[in-house]
């Protein structure tokens, strides 16, 4: 694997960084070079207006190359987070109050269990919206205090769930959420680079009404699950997960439509004596 990258700049992404319109240049640089150098022109394209047609391309020969939009890096890292586009995550303009959040959770999960009132009143502070009824063992644990999660009425979350929640996280009503299962709204880009310069990107998650997700479940960024479904337990859910289904395993795959046989037999066919 060859070591050196090669930066070329567009004509147009020059322009400005170099007083000339009509410019192309290539540079064989050093890995550590090329991206002191991509620093320095990213740094420079924040000052310059929206130029979306304006390029840098970097390449790691010969396994990868990788084009960077200036256009999309002028576009501060808070527009970028809203549009689900990979972001500097330590930009100080995204913290806000994300540790006010998370004192507030740290509260929730320093009380006891006959704190009944106490705990409900810091449920209303902690989440994003929650409905009636709802149920939340410690420890609750999410990067953001549970700011962007909304739960429906009735939901039940047993303990140690976690919330990665830089995007919002929609639970339904009724939904049952076993120990240890992992919400996740983040991911880092897999080009090393990338992650070497602290992006991340969020996508929402949405679980619909009566959902039961089994113990240390994992829902990646941007799935939705559909009403009445269950995923088993240590499922990695990767795709959509339609309503009224059994999916497990890894990746979660769909199993089995809910149906007659449930009418009659729950766990390991043994025999059904209520059915409302
Ligand atoms: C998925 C689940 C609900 C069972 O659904 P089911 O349709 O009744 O499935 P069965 O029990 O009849 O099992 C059918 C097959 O799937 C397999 N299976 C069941 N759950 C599985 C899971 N989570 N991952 C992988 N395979 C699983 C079983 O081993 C069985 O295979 P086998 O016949 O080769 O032994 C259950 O296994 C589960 O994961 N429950 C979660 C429990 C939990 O997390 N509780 C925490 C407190 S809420």
């Amino acid at each position: 694997m060859t070591e050196n990258c090669r930066i070329n700049y567009s004509a147009d992404a020059l322009g400005d960084l170099r007083e000339s319109y009509n410019y192309i240049a290539n540079e064989l640089l050093a890995p550590e070079n090329a991206a002191a150098q991509v620093k320095r022109i990213r740094k420079k394209a924040r000052s310059l207006a929206s130029m979306p047609e304006r390029y840098v391309l970097v390449e790691w020969e010969p396994w990868h190359s990788m084009e960077v939009t200036i256009g999309d890096m002028i576009m501060d890292n808070v527009g970028r987070k809203k549009q689900g586009l990979p972001y500097c995550y330590d930009d100080p303009a995204l913290l806000g109050d994300q540790h006010i959040y998370q004192n507030k959770m740290c509260e929730y999960n320093l009380t006891l269990p006959t704190e009944t009132e106490k705990r409900q009143n810091l449920l209303k502070e902690v989440f994003a919206e929650i409905g009636d009824g709802c149920t939340v063992e410690t420890p609750l644990n999410a990067n953001w205090g549970c700011k962007h999660v909304h739960l429906g009425r009735g939901v039940y979350l047993n303990s140690n769930v976690t919330f990665v929640d830089d995007e919002h996280i929609f639970i339904g009503d009724n939904c049952l959420i076993a120990p240890n299962v992992v919400f996740s709204t983040s991911g880092h880009p897999i080009l090393p680079i990338l992650r070497e310069h602290h992006y991340v990107y969020n996508l929402p998650i949405h679980v619909g009404k009566n959902v039961w997700i089994g113990s240390g479940a994992q829902i990646m960024p941007g799935i939705t699950i559909g009403d009445n479904s269950v995923i088993g337990a240590g499922s990695v859910v990767t795709n959509d997960i339609p309503a009224n289904v059994v999916a497990y395993g890894v990746p979660c795959k769909v199993i089995r439509e809910i149906g007659d046989k449930d009418r009659e037999f729950y766990y390991k066919n043994r025999k059904l004596d209520v059915w409302e």
